[in-house]
């Protein structure tokens, strides 16, 4: 038997840097990627004084309810929507998440997803596959340009910021909207302008989500908001499922009142709205817009330091939610 602190680590992630918890923690890694119940999930943070978690842990009062000893959530993301932050404060748990070290992975994302649906990359792609070369006819296959179209972001965090500085490169006017304006110095540093929300969803040629989910964005966008929107519009969502009503957006995607969209994300994954599966205008992927080699390695280190840094044992490198 051990005196030392339990730390247990709800999925496999980079044992080097979960080693260096070793020296003052007893460390458990489940080794499956499986989404455990909330019984089972209450039955290990039971017996822990420190988590290290991700998104597929819903972690709430219940979850805690037997968890006497357990000090910190840490979650290996920078949205924090799977945790119940004020039934962890009433709980005395501290919260953390994986800000910062993600922003340039998920805008280079945001940007790939762009322009994969502006060029028809993936459905051009299943058409090669299937054999279809020669069919290609020289007006076959035409997407849209990038160049001098309108960059909306709605949300313009510092992940936001990171897509906007992206589109100097393509020459792409950008508008954003947040609850307040950002400073004129950062506006001016992201060649972005604030407009209300009207006139965002209006003027976007390409409109992408950098919000976090939250009670206030879900639904953010749905169909009042997708009917404002150019029926040549591409809508990109990088940020969070339910932040847009799939259901609404499928409907808008296959009457073409709206061109496209591209969505790393969605409502209940994940499980998808099937209609989305069925649309040739939309670019899906598995909410894998942080998944870079240095990104996953760079947030598992954040929630190793926070989880350090709350025991005592080293500077703070990541910053709680709240
Ligand atoms: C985050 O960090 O919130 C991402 O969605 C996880 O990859």
């Amino acid at each position: 038997m051990t005196d030392k602190p339990r730390v247990w680590v709800s999925r496999p992630t980079f044992p080097g840097v979960i080693a260096r918890l070793e020296p003052h923690f007893e460390v458990t890694v489940e080794d499956t990627e499986r989404k455990l119940g909330p019984s089972e999930l209450a039955a290990r943070l039971a017996r822990q004084d420190a988590v290290i978690v991700g998104l597929k842990d819903r972690i709430g009062a219940a979850e805690v309810g037997a968890a006497e000893r357990l000090r910190i959530v840490a979650n290996l993301a920078v949205g924090y929507d799977n945790i119940d932050v004020d039934a962890m404060s009433a709980a005395g748990i501290a919260v953390s998440n994986t800000a910062d070290v993600l922003n340039e992975s998920v805008a280079d994302y945001a940007w790939a997803l762009l322009l994969g649906a502006a060029r028809r990359m993936t459905a051009a792609e299943r058409w090669l596959r299937a054999g279809h070369w020669h069919a290609t006819e020289f007006k076959a296959w035409l997407g849209s340009d990038v160049r001098g179209r309108t960059l909306g972001i709605l949300g313009m965090g510092r992940i936001g910021q990171a897509i906007a500085h992206r589109a100097v490169g393509f020459g792409m006017p950008v508008i954003y909207h947040n609850r307040s304006p950002l400073p004129e110095a950062v506006e001016r540093a992201c060649h972005a302008r604030h407009v209300d929300k009207a006139q965002l969803l209006g003027e976007s040629d390409f409109l992408v989500l950098a919000l976090p989910l939250t009670p206030r964005t879900r639904h953010a966008v749905g169909a009042p908001e997708l009917a404002l929107m150019k029926p040549t519009a591409l809508l990109i969502n990088i940020a969070r499922g339910g932040i847009v009503d799939d259901a609404a957006l499928a409907a808008a995607l296959r009457d073409r009142r709206l061109a496209g969209a591209a969505l790393d994300v969605f409502e209940g994954e994940p499980k998808l709205h099937p209609a989305l599966l069925t649309l040739d205008n939309v670019v899906l992927s598995p909410h894998i817009a942080s998944a870079t080699t240095e990104t996953r390695r760079a947030m598992t280190s954040v929630a190793v330091d926070n989880v350090l840094a709350l025991f005592g044992h080293g500077p703070h490198a990541g910053r709680p939610p709240n």
